[in-house]
């Protein structure tokens, strides 16, 4: 093996699907794109890494709510539009033409576009690393949507669209929990 350098390992694991988060700062909606996200547990509870360059970290911070939501492969120009702009001079909904939905327990909208939908209340900030936890408690999925392909960002700008699904749900199956 040749080395990697260091400043690009993260290349390697970061490719989760990418997620467009939505706030609301009490005034209005706003959606920003994240790709580092970690899921923490069953329960279930989920990780982002943000901090205060964005403007929709002081919306989380302050009202402590989010909706993750995922979209596909179909709008990636949208995902990277969002996530090179800022609410705090664009109202992203207009600007790329999304549907802001209400939720049944947070305030921040779904995305009616996007192939899922996760209401997700703050339940932590660890400042020292920009880490935000989020509990969900509501979760919805477009049954009827087609497509259905997630991306994942490399980190350099590259994204990897979802492939073949390989079921080893037998083999996995004294590590997953009921009804999974
Ligand atoms: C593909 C992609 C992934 C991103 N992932 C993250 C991320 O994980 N964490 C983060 O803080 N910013 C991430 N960003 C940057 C924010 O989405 C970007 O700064 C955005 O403009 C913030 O919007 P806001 O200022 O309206 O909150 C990402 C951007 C792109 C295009």
């Amino acid at each position: 093996m040749r080395q990697l350098k260091l400043s690009k390992a993260f290349t390697l694991m970061e490719s989760g699907p990418v997620v467009l988060v939505t706030t609301h700062d009490g005034k209005k909606d706003n959606i920003m794109t994240v790709s580092w996200t970690m899921v923490m547990d069953f329960t279930p509870l989920f990780a982002i890494t943000t901090g205060e360059w964005n403007h929709s970290f002081s919306a989380l911070r302050k009202h402590r709510e989010c909706v993750i939501a995922i979209p596909t492969v179909d709008m990636l120009d949208q995902v990277v539009g969002i996530g090179t702009c800022s609410g705090a001079d664009t109202d992203k909904f207009s600007k790329f033409k999304l549907t802001a939905a209400p939720g049944k327990v947070v305030r921040p909208p779904l995305i009616r576009e996007c192939l899922a939908n996760i209401e997700c209340k703050v339940i932590d900030i660890v400042n020292r690393h920009n880490i935000v936890v989020l509990e969900a408690v509501a979760a919805y999925l477009d049954t009827a949507r087609k497509e259905k392909r997630t991306v994942h960002a490399v980190g350099d700008g590259t994204f990897i669209v979802d492939g073949r699904r390989i079921d080893r749900r037998k083999m996995m199956a004294c590590k997953l929990p009921y009804g999974v």
